[in-house]
């Protein structure tokens, strides 16, 4: 049934481990007395953003948006464009932006100054995971799950062309 994977590098456990430990950091950072917008950048993020949200202890809203990045390829193209833009107004709210992985950067390079630009009272990065080997821009990544190396994986919302997001672990695609 699952051809494409090659190994699993993270069980279903793990991620619930680390999502409970960004939480808690996240709630410890923001302090109970704020209120943040959390930003889930479609389609990969809904899964980890669905978990996540329910391990912070403080007033949260949350809002998506979509961009276009991969397509059905495996490579950023870096020219981002936004398919969906938020709801909500974030001017002078806490942001957080919720991501499932960053490789290049390109994607949230561009989305940093785009909601930046609205300005905010504060802006930051959580994914959950990071494929530092690949950066090909500056990024400040406040929160991230794994660093992983440079590997296609796919599982806990993450696809390849579309498929695999359902998986409840994270695994790695043959090559
Ligand atoms: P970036 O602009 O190169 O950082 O691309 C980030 C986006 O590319 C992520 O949000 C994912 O949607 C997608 N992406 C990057 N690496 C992978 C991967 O290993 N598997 C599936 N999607 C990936
Ligand atoms: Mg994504």
């Amino acid at each position: 049934m699952y051809n494409d994977i090659e190994e699993v590098l993270f069980t279903r456990e793990e991620i619930d481990q680390k999502v409970q430990d960004l939480g808690k950091q996240i709630s410890e950072d923001y302090g109970k007395n704020n209120e943040i917008i959390m930003v889930g950048v479609l389609k990969g993020a809904c899964v980890f953003m669905a978990d996540l949200i329910r391990q912070i202890d403080m007033p949260v809203c949350i809002d998506f948006m979509a961009v276009s990045s991969y397509g059905y390829s495996t490579e950023s193209s870096g020219i981002v464009r936004i398919l969906k833009d938020l709801d909500l107004e974030i001017e002078g709210k806490h942001v957080l932006i919720v991501e499932d992985i960053i490789d290049t950067g390109l994607t949230l390079k561009y989305l940093t100054d785009n909601l930046r630009s609205r300005n905010v009272k504060s802006l930051k990065i959580c994914t959950l995971l990071d494929k530092p080997e690949r950066r090909k821009c500056d990024l400040d990544i406040d929160y991230t799950g794994f660093k992983i190396p440079d590997k296609f994986v796919v599982g806990y919302g993450i696809d390849y062309a579309e498929k695999y997001r359902n998986l409840p672990y994270i695994a790695v695609v043959k090559g």
